[in-house]
């Protein structure tokens, strides 16, 4: 057995290999040995009940199930979350009828020879791919969608979507995906990539049939874990821990990030559609999602927590400034408190799902636009101690240095991903 590492030495996203995590590669904050090692340590009672606010692709949930305890998730990106709940779905019967489904689409593909129509397909998806692979892909598409009510319907999508990465002939690692730069793709042939996805979910299903206890439940919420009513069905008092790692600040756009699958796929066709459907239940943590009313509106409502309010407030001046002192300065100060709000209601929420005593881990880094030091752990700590929760820990889990910020913003200041353990009181 290797050694939970939290995703060390993997840039962004899952683990590649572990069962689950290796279905599609998303920026998840934490691997699901780490996720297990860390559920193991908060000495949960047997089947109890774990949630996360940013629930992603379904790591915590993943694991959460493996450790025998039920799992309730709320997500804001639709196809995240429609990925999570798979994962966390009970299988719709024997695996070997995906495998079955899969080879037959592969078949078809294979030995269909019709030549195909482009011109409805997005910019970015035709400049992804060499045109041999980008028929292929399609054709899998088309198959796939065509037989919509299959009940491993979406198991298939996935299998394909989880794909395209993998074949696609030019720059689409985490977080941006840029056609305009060249590269080997990593597999050559996307039908026996495809089949090989096909064949991993396939185990891993067979994995949770073996050990599935009827009186679990797993459920994956598509929303905004700012909302009360989204917590509303698990009720109050009721949650034994929460492992959680919210979006970081100035870190990913999650809707941009996955845009390769969503145009692909149809979901989105253009920007603003992507803004209105996959971005409008996200909390603010991007200049790109920023708003001059937002974050008038969040400077205000800072009040209501205390002393970290004006720490805030303090740090959104000094990045003002900062702007100000530029040609085309980024609006860092208007993320900053629309962020901090968004996650004292999100702490809010958790308050109420848990129980007396139940542990909260939180995985998040600390930031620095313009060189303005934000300790995003310690005032999201701090905000928790407003709102009925004690800090028992807060320690460094790895040290980012200044990897993850952009020339623009490009800094001496020494960056780290924390783990931040608070108890609900
Ligand atoms: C660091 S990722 C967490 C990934 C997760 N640990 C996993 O297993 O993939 C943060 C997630 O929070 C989601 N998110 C952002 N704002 C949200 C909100 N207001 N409500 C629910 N989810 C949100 C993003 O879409 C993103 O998937």
């Amino acid at each position: 057995m290797h050694e939970p590492t939290s995703g060390r030495g993997r840039r962004h996203g899952t683990s590649r290999s572990d069962p689950f995590d290796r279905w599609f590669r998303y920026p998840a904050g934490f691997a699901s040995d780490y996720a297990s090692l860390l559920l193991n340590q908060l000495q949960l009672p047997t089947a109890g009940l774990v949630v996360d606010p940013f629930t992603g692709s379904g790591v915590t949930g993943t694991a959460a199930r493996r450790a025998g305890h039920s799992f309730f998730g709320v997500e804001a990106h639709p196809l995240i979350a429609e990925l999570a709940a798979l994962k966390l779905g009970r299988p719709v019967g024997d695996p070997g009828g995906l495998l079955a489904a899969a080879r037959g689409i592969a078949e078809r593909v294979e030995t269909t020879k019709s030549s195909i129509d482009l011109s409805g397909e997005a910019e970015l998806t035709l400049r992804s791919f060499d045109p041999t692979t980008l028929t292929v892909l399609i054709k899998l598409r088309n198959s796939i969608r065509k037989q919509h009510e299959h009940e491993w319907n979406l198991y298939l999508k996935w299998a394909l979507l989880a794909t395209l990465r993998d074949v696609a002939s030019v720059r689409v690692g985490w977080p941006y995906q840029r056609p305009g730069s060249q590269r080997q793709p990593t597999f050559a042939d996307p039908i026996s990539r495809f089949l090989q996805r096909v064949t991993w979910i396939a185990d891993d299903i067979r994995s949770i049939r073996e050990v599935e206890s009827n009186s679990l439940t797993f459920r994956v919420k598509q929303g905004d874990s700012r909302e009360a009513r989204n917590w509303a069905e698990i009720g109050e008092g009721v949650a034994h821990g929460c492992l959680t790692s919210p979006p970081y600040l100035n870190n990913f756009d999650y809707a941009d990030a996955t845009r390769l699958e969503l145009y692909f796929w149809g979901d989105v066709t253009s920007w603003s559609q992507m803004c209105s459907e996959v971005r409008s239940d996200m909390l603010t943590a991007t200049t790109q999602q920023t708003s001059v009313g937002a974050a008038r509106d969040a400077r205000l409502s800072l009040q209501r927590y205390g002393s970290v309010g004006p720490l805030i407030n303090d740090l959104a001046d000094q990045l003002q400034k900062e702007r100000g002192n530029r040609t085309r300065g980024k609006e860092y100060d208007r993320v900053l408190p629309d962020y901090f709000v968004a996650i004292g209601r999100i702490l809010e929420n958790l308050a109420t799902v848990l129980s007396p005593g139940a542990p909260t881990v939180l995985l998040v880094g600390d930031s620095a636009p313009y060189g303005v030091y934000v300790d995003t752990p310690g005032l999201i700590a701090k905000m928790a101690t407003e709102l009925g929760f004690t800090l028992e820990e807060d320690v460094i889990l790895r040290r980012r240095g200044q990897r993850w910020v952009g020339n623009a913003t490009r800094h001496n200041v020494d960056l780290a991903e924390r783990s931040v353990l608070l108890r609900r009181n």
